[in-house]
């Protein structure tokens, strides 16, 4: 296990079933010095400095109804929101006080309309010009997506969720395809988007070949950036009763990006904290070098409600700053204020 790897640190590649056993190994000394190796990657790449990013959830409203999700359209129990351009606005005006150069816009699938979104990301790129933005909103047109760029945006995140086709249908309605996400994570590198992209470990239905199929569907598409965070249930969704997803194999996860892609941007996501209490030094002992503190307004936070018990106050929150500095000063880390541009 420990040549696999030494080959993987050096060669940034494995063939699929020794991925697979790394995915499924119980030896902890194996999986220790996974961990290590791929710290010692990112720590080369960017010493102790973890890049922090505003969350800024613009609303929760969506017209696509995937089977994990909690603000999925046919769930009538989330009170819907749409932050206005003013509160947008305030909200980056409130994380640039505070240090942030990058700040994440990310909502449902209706949220907002796409000249709303090219209004607001012309005004952030005016009253900031050295901060990067970044959009989740998820799948455009092209022609939408080039739009954004123009008006000043520079990085997205699209997770694919699972590349399997069997398992995209177990994820999502008929009405959702596989191939028209693939082709929009297409049209985000080709319009020149940082482009970013990842899944939920261990959804319903999700195996160990599965990941194997991600690991090699990424490795082709050489993301910029990856998250990958474990799926939680949530009670408003036909997943409510499915169990967890685990944490230790998400932990597995990151390390063999980190070791696939030394330079890649991989945060500590928010899924992993909430099942962790102290996932976000978990993920960044594991190779992670993003952290996305919630930047929304926190009257809304309780209704973007992915999943169930969501963090999003303390080291999750923007305002808590001082509290993330602490969490990482006990780790030998630092927050960078640093834009953060994939290099
Ligand atoms: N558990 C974990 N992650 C989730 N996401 C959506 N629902 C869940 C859930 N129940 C993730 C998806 C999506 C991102 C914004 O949140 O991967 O891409």
């Amino acid at each position: 296990m420990m040549i696999w790897i030494d080959k993987l640190r050096r060669d940034h590649a494995l063939a699929p079933d020794e991925y697979r056993q790394l995915l499924a190994t119980t030896d902890t000394d194996a999986v220790e010095y996974l961990h290590r190796q791929a710290r010692e990657v990112a720590l080369r790449q960017f010493g102790h400095d973890i890049y922090i990013r505003g969350l800024i959830e613009v609303g929760n409203r969506c017209r696509n109804n995937c089977y994990y999700c909690g603000i999925r359209a046919a769930n009538m129990s989330v009170a819907r929101y749409e932050l206005t351009k003013e509160q947008i606005l305030t909200s980056c005006r409130e994380g640039y006080k505070l240090g942030f150069r990058t700040f994440v816009l990310q909502g449902g699938e209706k949220s907002g309309s796409y000249a709303m979104w090219e209004d607001v990301v012309s005004e952030i790129r005016l009253a900031y010009p050295d901060c990067a933005i970044t959009l989740s909103l998820g799948e455009m047109t092209r022609s939408e997506y080039e739009g954004l760029f123009r008006a000043g945006a520079n990085r997205y995140l699209l997770r694919h969720e699972t590349y399997n086709a069997d398992h995209y249908r177990r994820l999502h309605p008929e009405s959702m395809s596989r191939e028209h996400r693939l082709q929009c994570l297409q049209w985000l590198k080709e319009t020149g988007y940082q482009t970013g992209t990842g899944i939920m470990v261990g959804s319903p239905g999700q195996t160990l070949d599965h990941l194997v199929e991600d690991i090699c569907f990424i490795r082709r598409f050489q993301p910029q950036m990856i998250g990958i965070g474990p799926f939680i249930p949530q009670h408003d969704t036909p997943f409510r009763d499915c169990r967890p997803g685990s944490a230790d194999l998400t932990l597995r996860l990151l390390s063999i990006f980190r070791l696939m892609f030394p330079s890649v941007l991989i945060p500590a996501t928010t899924a992993l904290s909430t099942l962790l209490p102290d996932g976000k030094a978990r993920g960044i002992l594991a190779g992670a070098n993003v952290v996305m503190p919630n930047l929304s307004p926190a009257a809304y936070r309780s209704s973007y409600a992915l999943y169930d018990n969501k963090a999003a106050m303390g080291t999750e929150a923007a305002e808590g700053l001082a509290l993330l500095k602490q969490e990482l000063d006990k780790i030998g880390y630092r927050i960078s204020t640093a834009r953060g541009d994939f290099k």
